[in-house]
Parts: C-alpha cells; structure tokens; sequence
C-alpha cells in the first residue's frame, strides 16, 4: 500500500486519556453540544497517518474504524493530500449551483461509469450522508407525486428531520422529536442471526422472507397501500444497527416489489459503499439487482465532506431549483473523491476483499476460541462481531433468538482494546463493527487480532 508505515503496534505511554487529551476533553465539555453519540473511550486525535492515530501526549492507535468508515484511503493518503492541496490553490469554492467547474460532470460520469443502477445517471452533490438521503426522499416524492416511504427498524440514514423519520436503529436518535416528518413505516429487517419472525433454525435466508410477505401481505393490504409509496430505503449491509448483511432472496424480492407497483428502491450505500465491502457497493454483491436511487458519503471523500445521490437519469426529471445547496459539490470535496475512487479502483477494493476475507477468518478463530461471540458477519472490511452472554446458544443454527445480548461485555471489550491502543467502535446494542482503512495489511490485522482476543479475555 501506498502511505509508508513506519510503526508496526500502537505505542501508549501515557495512563489514557493522557494529561493533554484531558485538557481537550474538558474544554469540549464545556464549549461542545453535549448530542454526540461519542462511546466510553475519550480518543483525543492530533494527527493521523495511514492506521496510525497519534494522540496530544504522544500515544499511538491502531485505527480499526477509520473516523466511522470515513477514511477509505488510510489518513493523510498523501495522493488525497496532493489533489486537494493542488486544488485549494486553483478554486476553493464558486457554488455549483449557480455556475459551472469540471469536477462535477467529471465525478458525475465517474459515478455513472460505477453506480449499481441500470443505464444513464444523473448526481446531485451534498455534504453529507443524510442530505444525500434528503435528496433521494425528495425526488421519490417528486417523481412518484406519492408521500410514503418503507423502512426498516434497525436502520440508520441520518439525523436531519427527514432522514430521521426512516433511522430507527437507537431510541436516543428519536428521542424528544415527537412525530415524524415524513409518512414512514418500519417493518423488521431480516437478520438471519436474530430473526424476527421464527425463533428456530434460520441459515439460509427463508425465513427472513417474511419481511417480504410482511409488506406485501400486511402493509399493502392495510396501512400503506403500494401505490401511495414513494420509495423503500434499504442498507444492503445494515450498518449503525449492527453490521447485519440482507439476505440475497429478500434483496431481490424488494426489487421485484418496487418494479411490480412503481416504487423507487433507494439504496443507502453511505456507510457500506465505496469499496468498504470488498465490492465498490454493498449491492454488488446481489447479482443481477440493480437500485433506482444510490445514496453515498463517507468513504467517498476519504474524509473531505462530500455526499452524492445518484440516479436513474429518467427519474431526476426534477425543474431547476427544486434542490440545490451552497456548499454541495465544493470543488476541493469533490477532487478528493475523484482521486478516492481512483485508488478504490487502482487497488483498494481489491485490497478490502483480500484482507478483509483474512481479518474475517481470524475473528471466526476468536468465536471458535470464545462463546461470548454469537456471530461473526459481513463482507471485506465491513465486518460485525456480536457479543451474547456465555451460556446461552451462541450457535447461528440453533435458536439463535434466544441467545441473549450482551452490550456491557462489548463496552468492557472496547474500552480494553482501547486502552492497548486498538481503535474499534460498538454498532447495534452489542455488536463491535470492523470498519478500518481499506489499505489495512494482514500484518496490521496480525496485531489488532491479537490485541482485541486479549481485550476480551481480559474482559470476560
Ligand atoms: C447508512 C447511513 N446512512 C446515512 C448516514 C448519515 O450520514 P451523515 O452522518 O454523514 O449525515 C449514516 C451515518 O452513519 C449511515 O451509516
């Protein structure tokens, strides 16, 4: 890989937080909302490289996150930083909006060329995942002329007020905002570990069909008749809800849905997208399906604010001035993704899929090692591990319902790990996401395998 890594283990000197995180810590306390999901674990960050997180007082992490599946390309990838350096130099900003620069039919064409949607695309530029998700409920609206959105309970698509009428993965993201802005209903997401409809056997996907039968036979037939739905808005990898991948006869079965009654299928891709599942989208990995609507952010700017809602060209048929934004498309944001997809294709997909496969290998290892961990799943680097309490059935074979969750182990585990110098991040109630920098090399994951088995002996 690219970025040179002179450090082979994280280096911590300091008790953590060390005297110069606490200042920075104390003072956020002070001057920051107080909203931030932040976790137990207070990492302070100075500067980062490639995996390597350096602290105020000198410690030095492993980073197994990657700024929340943000850093696709490492930190400081120094390609990304001679792009943008080169372009903060020659325009910063003009407002694509109102006038014209290169970069955006240049990403636009890109994103056409990589985009899992049949034929011609139009984008529209945001900033961030959720506004991408805004854009794509607004023109299901548009296009439809109908208000009604499906979702599903687990989900997470943003916090702006109509993202959040579809995010339902945690009570404290719905928390104190009363009724929703949008007309959306949730059904179950089929989590083949913990299935929502038969407490037995549930390994092959069948059985999750009943989120299928769930809209078709109940919501269509009641609450939410099909020709009032704007558009279905799936994860293919459920990701702040746990790292919990669809089942391929349930993606292919919303597609049919959404053709057979004009439905616009809207694939959130923000967190899964972007080489991070050793394909360049999550939906690549279902075959022959294709979405209407493909919302991306995070990995695509290796860290500069950037979000892009692509389309079926014939479905943004929306009037000039139906959706715009100032800093959406900023030229410097959107170079940084034009170099991003580039290395994506250059080697990092790729690298995603090898390494990932070998991190997911040795996670599997540790559940054979240890019955606190229920599951392991996902693709490349997009990999959940899911902690239940000893004792219970850990097998996903058997009565996997009733194992019993354990989120204050995988607190511990994420604290442990932290405090050995391994950064890693809950998702779902307790499940720990694998989420690094797609240039992670199996020596990395040599050592973040070891620290985090240590983590959980220490924590069991
Ligand atoms: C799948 C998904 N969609 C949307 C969002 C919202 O993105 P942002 O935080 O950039 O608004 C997230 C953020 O975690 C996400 O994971």
């Amino acid at each position: 890989m690219t970025p040179t890594q002179e450090l082979q283990r994280p280096s911590i000197k300091t008790a953590l937080p060390g005297p110069k995180s606490l200042e920075i810590i104390n003072a956020d306390q002070q001057y920051v909302t107080p909203s931030y999901p932040r976790p137990d674990y207070k990492l302070v960050a100075d500067h980062a490289s490639g995996v390597w997180i350096t602290d105020p007082d000198g410690n030095v992490f492993l980073d197994c996150n990657a700024g929340v599946a943000v850093c696709s390309t490492g930190h400081c990838h120094p390609e990304v930083v001679a792009a943008v350096q080169k372009q903060v130099g020659e325009l910063i900003h003009l407002c694509g909006t109102d006038f014209y620069y290169r970069h955006m039919p240049e990403l636009g064409k890109k994103l056409n060329d990589i985009v899992p949607i049949d034929g011609p695309t139009k984008t529209h530029f945001a900033n961030s995942g959720a506004e991408a998700i805004e854009t794509a409920l607004k023109l299901a609206m548009y296009h439809t002329r109908r208000q009604k959105f499906i979702s599903f309970f687990g989900s997470f698509h943003g916090r702006t007020l109509g993202a959040l009428s579809l995010t339902s993965s945690k009570r404290a993201q719905r928390l104190g905002f009363m009724r929703q802005a949008l007309d959306v209903v949730h059904v179950p997401y089929p989590n083949c570990f913990r299935c929502p409809f038969n407490k037995g056997k549930c390994d092959d996907g069948s059985c999750c069909m009943g989120t299928v039968d769930w809209i078709e036979k109940l919501l269509f037939s009641t609450t939410t008749p099909p020709e009032e739905v704007a558009g279905i808005i799936l994860e293919v990898v459920q990701g702040e809800g746990g790292y919990v991948p669809a089942p391929p006869e349930v993606v292919k079965a919303l597609r049919r849905i959404c053709d057979e009654h004009g439905i616009m299928l809207i694939v959130d891709e923000v967190q899964s997208g972007m080489g991070r599942t050793g394909k360049m989208f999550a939906l690549d990995h279902h075959e022959g399906v294709k979405a209407d609507i493909v919302c991306m952010a995070k990995g695509l700017g290796s860290g500069m604010p950037i979000g892009a809602c692509t389309a079926r060209a014939d479905i943004m048929d929306w009037h000039k001035g139906a959706h715009a934004s100032t800093f959406g498309g900023n030229p410097v944001a959107l170079t940084a993704a034009i170099k991003t997809i580039e290395l994506l294709e250059r080697e990092l997909v790729d690298n995603s899929r090898e390494v990932g496969a070998y991190l997911e290998s040795g996670l599997n290892k540790l559940k054979d090692k240890y019955d606190c961990i229920g599951d392991v799943r996902g693709f490349g680097m997009m990999l959940g591990v899911e902690f239940v309490k000893p004792g219970g059935n850990a097998s996903v074979n058997e009565s996997a319902s009733s194992t019993a969750p354990d989120p204050e182990l995988r607190d511990r585990i994420e604290m442990a790990c932290y405090q050995k110098g391994l950064i890693i991040l809950g998702c779902g109630a307790n499940s720990i996401r694998w989420s690094p920098p797609l240039i992670l090399t199996k020596e990395n994951v040599d050592v973040a395998l070891e620290i985090f088995d240590e983590a959980i002996a220490a924590s069991v």
